[in-house]
């Protein structure tokens, strides 16, 4: 019933997901959730009155929500990192974090800063001194405030001990053609998609 809090699980239960193309797809949520973004493994909510997202996972990764909920636990209080509220089979709560992403950055031609790549460094490897591997750091798990502080999102694959290149091969990019001139203010959204599925075709074990 519109108007009455629901309960986050009631939320939860309330998405639903079709497989098109081999793809998960949001099928049905409740009217009081706005969809904040999708991954491969699961969708992101705006939650109604409040500043958190609820991450509803598609149902062969559900299994996902225990292990980003541990990986939360080890990072908990920095200030790069959301934070955690809620965990269930299928879903975690976690805070909303109001930016955009680096892949709409680059689309929207909103400049990356060396100071953000270092914030990147910085985090990651406080991370690590959680005990965790940071990983799977690609354009879509970057956010970016309007006061230009960079959040990490989608931390699911940080216990994960093998190694991940995919942010220095991000950053060698940066370095080697993002401050050039002849690198496009803005980046079309096909060309950031054929560069990754290229990556990923060659290197597929760097996600
Ligand atoms: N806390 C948040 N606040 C605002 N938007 C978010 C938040 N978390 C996720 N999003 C949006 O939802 C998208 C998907 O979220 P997320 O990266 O957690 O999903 P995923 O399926 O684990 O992703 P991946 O494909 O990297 O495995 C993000 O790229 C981002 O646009
Ligand atoms: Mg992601």
């Amino acid at each position: 019933m519109a108007g009455v809090t629901k309960t986050y699980k009631q939320y939860a239960d309330s998405v639903s997901f079709r497989v098109v193309k081999g793809t998960y797809e949001v099928y049905s949520s409740h009217p009081h959730l706005s969809i904040c973004g999708a991954g491969r493994s699961a969708a992101v909510f705006k939650l109604p009155e409040e500043n958190r997202v609820i991450k509803v996972y598609y149902p062969p990764f559900e299994s996902v929500a225990k292990q980003e909920y541990i990986n939360y636990m080890k990072i908990t209080d920095h200030p790069q990192y959301a934070s955690l509220y809620e965990v269930d089979t299928n879903y975690i709560v976690h805070e909303y974090i109001k930016g955009k992403t680096a892949f709409q950055c680059l689309h929207e031609g909103i400049h990356i800063s060396l100071d953000q790549i270092k914030q990147v460094d910085d985090a990651l490897g406080y991370a690590r001194t959680q005990g965790l591997y940071p990983s799977d750091i690609h354009l879509h798990n970057l956010l970016i405030t309007s006061d230009g502080l960079v959040r990490i999102i989608d931390i699911a694959r940080f216990s994960n001990p093998k190694p991940c290149r995919q942010w220095d091969d991000l950053k060698a990019g940066y370095y080697k053609h993002y401050r050039k001139a002849y690198f496009p203010t803005q980046v079309p959204k096909w060309l950031m998609n054929t560069v990754a599925k290229i990556y990923r075709s060659r290197y597929p074990n760097r996600h």
